[in-house]
């Protein structure tokens, strides 16, 4: 799922940011965990990827926030309020980290993470365009 999420990545690179991500509890680094769903054959249908980030946009710059990694749902699941229940799951573990606000971002040519963004409460604080420069 996140191979499809994400298509640019190897799976190399994927295996290594989930393992990144699950030995990064009491470290320097912020913690990041993946919350999944499944089916009624115990197959995976989605999965949340959450964190905690120093600051995001929008948002107040005193506290750490709970951030939106990754959101993805397989298509055949969508629309049945799997998205909705990682979303609030994934609200609670920042609320359990001290957490008082939520962020997350998507693509401007994603008009659906949009929707279900806002349908989910969250509100749009910023359209950005990403640069970089080779140094
Ligand atoms: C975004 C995504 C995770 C939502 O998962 P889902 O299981 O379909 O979401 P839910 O069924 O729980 O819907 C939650 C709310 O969002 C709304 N919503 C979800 N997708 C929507 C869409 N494409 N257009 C409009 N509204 C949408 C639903 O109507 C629902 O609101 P409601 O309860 O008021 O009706 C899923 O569509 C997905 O995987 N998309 C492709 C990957 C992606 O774009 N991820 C986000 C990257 S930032």
């Amino acid at each position: 799922m996140r191979a499809l999420l994400w298509p640019d990545a190897s799976e190399q690179e994927h295996l290594a940011e989930l393992e990144e991500g699950q030995s990064s509890f009491g470290q320097s680094q912020f913690p990041v965990v993946t919350l999944v769903s499944e089916d009624q054959r115990g197959s995976l249908s989605g999965f949340l990827e959450v964190g905690l980030r120093s600051h995001a946009d929008g948002c107040d710059t005193r506290r750490p926030v709970g951030f939106v990694e990754g959101w993805f749902v397989r298509e055949e699941h969508r629309g049945k309020g799997v998205g909705r229940e990682l979303m609030c799951a994934a609200e609670e573990w920042a609320r359990a980290h001290g957490c008082r606000e939520m962020a997350s971002d998507a693509l401007i040519d994603n008009p659906g993470s949009e929707r279900a963004h806002t349908a989910l409460g969250f509100e749009i604080v910023d359209r950005c365009i990403h640069f970089r420069k080779a140094l």
